[in-house]
């Protein structure tokens, strides 16, 4: 029987129809998964890495113990070295997801005395990982500047001698799919001398020719801290990287404690990205499945513009593209109306987004087509008339 305070909390969900279950995935058109390239689909990643799992004569389904103990087995530098190449950095440090990854850094990184300042919408996992650490952190206005640039003024002025500031953005934020100006916001970090994170969960593999993300796109390499990139969204497996210089590598070794204190992924996970960056390196750049996506985007925003949705959309580039549409019964079914015409979109409740706030997430992929794009917002276009 559960707690009362507990069934409190459940009821209160039950009540105003926010209420999260666990559903199987559909047979409906995919406008909601984070598989941006079908990746998870493609046979020849498969092959691939078993291939690499016997050159290895790597045959354990389990790493059998934490990476510091006996879980280091000989795929993991392979990936590294691959994911860092990729990306244009000196080195990587894989974890067992995004999540792990996002609270093992914060934790690890973040000291007494030091100043956060975060972008309002930034995803949980970094807010867990800094509610773990004893730093002093402080939200800025999403991708707002100016409102950066006046709490970088105020850190700097009462921040203990030795704290450092630290800023941390997305390069996709995964509710609203909009950027931020990273290049100006590298440029305040450098001013105001803080280190610079950018989680790039949803631009790996997406922004940029080949899909190295926003930070290389940019080629702000050498101005970022840390970046997270993530391996369980566009490249279609699990588990992700902080990408960073080697002392910083070496300093997560010692203090994450979400690297230290887990099993190691297995080797069959470590192949299997390993396997998705060769394929997705391996692609000719004028027709991979990265230019595909990017044409759909470019595809999907004429659309809405075709269906004047425009006051509904958020501006965005990538292929998270979203409806904001208040009021949970609304946007309930309104997804609901979507799924009978075939379409598989979600709707986004609080408390993921604020109350009033509620929306549609349309997740593009190369695999749609565009008549799909097209058909989907007619839909949204009548429905909202
Ligand atoms: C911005 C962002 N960071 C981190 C994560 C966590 O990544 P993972 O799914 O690999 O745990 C997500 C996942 O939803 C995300 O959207």
């Amino acid at each position: 029987m559960l707690p009362p305070k507990l069934q409190k909390k459940l009821a209160a969900r039950v009540k105003n129809d926010s209420l999260r279950s666990l559903t199987q995935s559909s047979e409906l058109v995919d406008l909601a998964s984070n598989d941006y390239l079908g990746l998870s689909k493609v046979p020849e990643i498969a092959k691939t890495a078993s291939t690499l799992l016997k050159a290895q004569k790597q045959t354990a389904h389990g790493a059998g113990g934490s990476r510091l103990l006996t879980g280091n087995h000989s795929l993991y530098p392979i990936c590294e070295q691959t994911v860092a190449l990729f990306h244009n950095r000196q080195s990587a440090l894989l974890f067992n997801s995004g999540y792990d990854a996002n609270i093992g850094f914060f934790q690890a990184v973040l000291q007494r005395g030091d100043i956060i300042l975060f972008d309002q919408y930034i995803h949980a996992s970094i807010r867990d990982g800094i509610q773990m650490s004893h730093a002093k952190a402080y939200k800025f206005a999403h991708n707002q500047l100016d409102d950066l640039e006046k709490q970088c003024q105020w850190a700097r002025d009462n921040k203990a001698p030795d704290g450092q500031l630290y800023i941390v953005t997305e390069a996709v934020f995964s509710m609203d799919g909009d950027s931020p100006d990273l290049k100006a916001i590298a440029h305040l970090a450098t001013r105001y001398q803080g280190l610079l994170i950018v989680d790039e969960a949803h631009a790996t593999g997406v922004l940029g020719k080949k899909g190295e993300g926003l930070v290389a796109q940019l080629g702000l390499e050498d101005q970022v801290f840390a970046t997270l990139v993530t391996f369980g969204k566009a490249m279609g497996v699990h588990g992700a990287a902080i990408l960073s210089d080697y002392d910083l590598r070496t300093y997560l070794i010692n203090f994450a404690r979400s690297l230290i204190y887990t099993t190691a992924l297995p080797p069959h996970s470590v192949a299997m990205i390993v396997a998705a960056y060769r394929y997705l390196g391996a692609q000719g750049s004028s027709v991979s499945p990265v230019a595909q996506l990017e044409q759909y985007i470019t595809y999907f925003k004429q659309q809405i513009t075709a269906f004047q949705l425009e006051a509904y959309f958020i501006a965005s580039d990538s292929a998270i593209q979203v409806a904001v549409i208040p009021g949970v019964d609304r946007v309930k079914a309104l997804s609901r109306k979507l799924e009978q015409k075939g379409y598989d979109v979600k709707p986004i409740l609080s408390p993921t987004v604020t109350e009033g706030q509620e929306r549609l997430r349309f997740c593009l992929h190369s695999f749609n087509r565009p008549n799909e794009f097209r058909d989907v917002l007619q839909a949204v276009a009548k429905a909202l008339m």
